[in-house]
Parts: C-alpha cells; sequence; structure tokens
C-alpha cells in the first residue's frame, strides 16, 4: 500500500519523507489555506522533495478553465498530478488533461458510480473521501470496497486513493480492503507507531533496566 501525505506542510512531509513514508502527496485549496503559502511556490517545494506524485488542484468550474488551471499546475514539475472535482465538467478536465499524457487525481468522490465515470475518463488516481461519508452516517469503507469490486472486475487501472481518513482504523481497513494508496495528515500516519502496550513494556524494561546498574555506553 502507498502512503501519500494529505497536507501542504513542508516541515510535516520531510519528517516523513526523510523515514521513507512517503509515496506522494495530496494537496487542496482548504490545505494550501492552511500553509499560509503561495499555491505554486509550496507546491514547487513539495514536488522537489518528494519523487512521488503531489497533486495541485484546480479551482475552476468549467472544463476548459479547468484545463489552462491543470496546465499551469502541471509546469510547476514533472510529478505533478492534476486534481479535479467529480463534476462532469471535472471528467471532461480529466479525459483532455489524461489524453495529454497529464496524471490526473479525480477528488470529492463519494458514490460508486462517480468513480465508475472517473475511471472511464482516464484518471489516474480517484479520491472516495471516507471521512466525510461516515460525517453524516453513511459507510465511507464500504465504498472503498465497492469500487474495488468494480475496479477489479473491469481491470481498471485507475488507483483508488482513500481520502478523508480520520483515524488509524480506516488506514488499517483501507489496507485490509486493498485501497491502492492512502492520503493521510501527518497525525495519523505518525499515531500508527503508537500502541500503549508498547509504552507499558518500554516503562517497564525501562525500570529494570535501571536496578542492574548497568550501561550500554
Ligand atoms: O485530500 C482531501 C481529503 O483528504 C480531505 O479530508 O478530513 O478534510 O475530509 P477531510
Amino acid at each position: 500500500m502507498k502512503f501519500f501525505v494529505d497536507t501542504a506542510d513542508v516541515a510535516a512531509i520531510r519528517e516523513l519523507n526523510d523515514l521513507g513514508m512517503v509515496d506522494g502527496v495530496t494537496t487542496n485549496p482548504s490545505l494550501i489555506l492552511k500553509s499560509g503559502r503561495d499555491i505554486v511556490e509550496v507546491t514547487k517545494e513539495i514536488c522537489d522533495m518528494v519523487s512521488g506524485p503531489v497533486s495541485a488542484e484546480v479551482v475552476a468550474s468549467e472544463a476548459k478553465d479547468m484545463i489552462a488551471e491543470g496546465l499551469r499546475l502541471a509546469q510547476i514539475a514533472p510529478n505533478i498530478a492534476i486534481k479535479v472535482p467529480l463534476t462532469w465538467d471535472g471528467l471532461t478536465a480529466c479525459k483532455a488533461l489524461a489524453s495529454e499524457g497529464h496524471k490526473v487525481n479525480v477528488t470529492l468522490c463519494f458514490s460508486s458510480a462517480q468513480a465508475l465515470l472517473a475511471a472511464k475518463a482516464g484518471a489516474s488516481f480517484i479520491s472516495p473521501f471516507i471521512g466525510r461519508l461516515d460525517d453524516i452516517h453513511l459507510d465511507g469503507l464500504e465504498l472503498i470496497e465497492d469500487i474495488r469490486i468494480i475496479y477489479d472486475n473491469y481491470d481498471f487501472r485507475t488507483e483508488i486513493l482513500a481520502a478523508s481518513i480520520r483515524s488509524v482504523n480506516h488506514v488499517i481497513d483501507c489496507a485490509k480492503i486493498g485501497a491502492d494508496v492512502v492520503t493521510a495528515p501527518p497525525a495519523i500516519i505518525k499515531a500508527m507507531a503508537s500502541h500503549v502496550l508498547t509504552d507499558k513494556g518500554l516503562e517497564q524494561f525501562n525500570k529494570d533496566w535501571a536496578k542492574t546498574g548497568q550501561k550500554i555506553l
């Protein structure tokens, strides 16, 4: 399973990237706002650091404007994946940009019908938002399962990029289902290292070690 980091926080990406935890990055307008940085500057810095795909999102609503924005974003670096919303215009832009050889991430996906259309339009990635479905008492993981079945039935090459990840359990459930990628905030990726029994075990080892009076160095 590939790990993308869902942030435009360069320091947080660097910390995880140095550990080999980062296969790509996803950003969106809200994350750019949170970073307080200029979209082109921050995206370039991320692309220079990470070798995998870095998603940068268009904000226009008409296909022709999305295509123009997508082409501008693609100039930032060769590893840009152009992110377009799952609207009819977004699918039109996806088809045009993918046909020119660009990687396209179709975002804001909330149904398997939408995911099927994105695959037909040549998307490299489909981004179903698990957490936002859970927020309205629908089943985000069930959507990932359904898309996996549909894509496998027809051998679609579009990668399932599970997004809106809110917990460590979301990551593990996506891994069990067979999502190709999860994009998670840095805090969730770091939380995967924690376990109460690890902390407890370490505390006991440290106590016992102190009693031996020994030193390793
Ligand atoms: O990349 C977009 C997505 O992951 C957003 O997540 O937590 O804002 O629903 P969230």
